[in-house]
């Protein structure tokens, strides 16, 4: 395991020592997804490393494993316990054929397990590494349990690659803050980091409520998805919809709201308008006056 400053370095050390092994010529992205905007720092950073970029579908299963095949790409970023943006968990079906796939071509599996520790109505689903240790990178991070600003990550590498990892931290930074990671063992070791978890999924569990219902209340015809997990919801705009305009509306109105535009990776799927209604950073007693101010335009 080598300790990252976050999931965007692990990313990147992943990334660079796969580029460096001659393990890979493109990766792929989940599209809509996290690092697939097409101004994204990290789609720029991937093809500056001469590594191409192709983008995969998510339909309600998640990412579709047929595509990935089609795309050519050996190694992919996903997003297995909710996906960014859609909030979709993958499907068992589609964990084992994502497996499948990476033995069977020698490809890698890049997964992001930013949101495991939130789930709501069921027990964590467990993590797709576990089902293939030699073809998955499991990347953690501290920013969703404990705040981005920890800046502390992990990266769990199949055996014959963790010391290229390795090699590429040692090579950018030489390794992350000690006191950090101590004061984070403590948090483990003490139970203290569990008890955390216990007590903020049930203040985040509270502000998913008060999303639902506000929506029952004041837009009860959208049908809100992506909940089971994390802290953000997706709300279906009705279809024609021009989602700027709904979110510059909605500015004007003192409420900030995020299309689901910004995370698709190819300009020509005309994937259809939807918000991203994130509930992580917002008192939950502002949650229903904001809904209410805005449920004209979303409806
Ligand atoms: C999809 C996704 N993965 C990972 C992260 C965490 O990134 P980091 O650990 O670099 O803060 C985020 C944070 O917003 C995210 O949205």
């Amino acid at each position: 395991m080598i300790i990252s400053t976050g999931f965007a370095q692990g990313l990147n050390l992943v990334l660079h020592a796969l580029a460096r092994e001659g393990a890979v010529t493109c990766v792929a992205f989940e599209d809509p997804g996290y690092g697939s905007a097409q101004v994204d720092e990290t789609v720029r950073a991937v093809l500056a490393m001469g590594i191409d970029v192709a983008y995969v579908p998510v339909d309600e299963q998640g990412l579709v494993v047929s595509e990935l095949a089609a795309s050519g790409a050996q190694a992919v970023v996903v997003t297995p316990a909710h996906q960014s943006p859609t909030g979709v968990v993958l499907s068992p079906a589609r964990r084992h054929a994502l497996t499948d796939w990476a033995r069977r071509i020698g490809g890698y599996v890049i997964e992001d397990d930013y949101d495991s520790e939130f789930r709501y109505d069921k027990e964590p689903v467990g993590a797709l590494q576990g089902l293939a240790p030699d073809r998955v990178f499991l990347l953690g991070t501290a920013s969703k349990a404990l705040a981005p600003a920890v800046r502390l990550g992990w990266v769990h590498a199949p055996a014959p690659l963790a010391s290229a990892v390795a090699a590429e931290k040692e090579m950018s930074d030489r390794g992350s803050c000690m006191l950090d990671q101590l004061a984070l063992a403590t948090l483990l070791t003490t139970g203290r980091y569990d008890r955390h978890l216990r007590r903020m999924r049930t203040v985040y569990a509270a502000r998913r409520t008060a999303l639902t219902d506000a929506f029952a209340r004041h837009v009860p015809r959208t049908q809100l998805s992506g909940l089971a997990a994390g802290f953000h919801a997706v709300a279906p705009l009705p279809p024609g919809s021009d989602e700027a305009a709904v979110i510059a509306a909605a500015r004007d109105r003192r409420v900030g709201l995020h299309g689901i535009g910004d995370y698709r990776g190819n300009p020509s799927t005309a994937a259809p308008p939807a918000l991203v209604m994130g509930f992580g950073n917002v008192r939950e007693r502002t949650i229903e006056p904001a809904i209410a101010a805005v449920a004209d335009l979303l409806s």
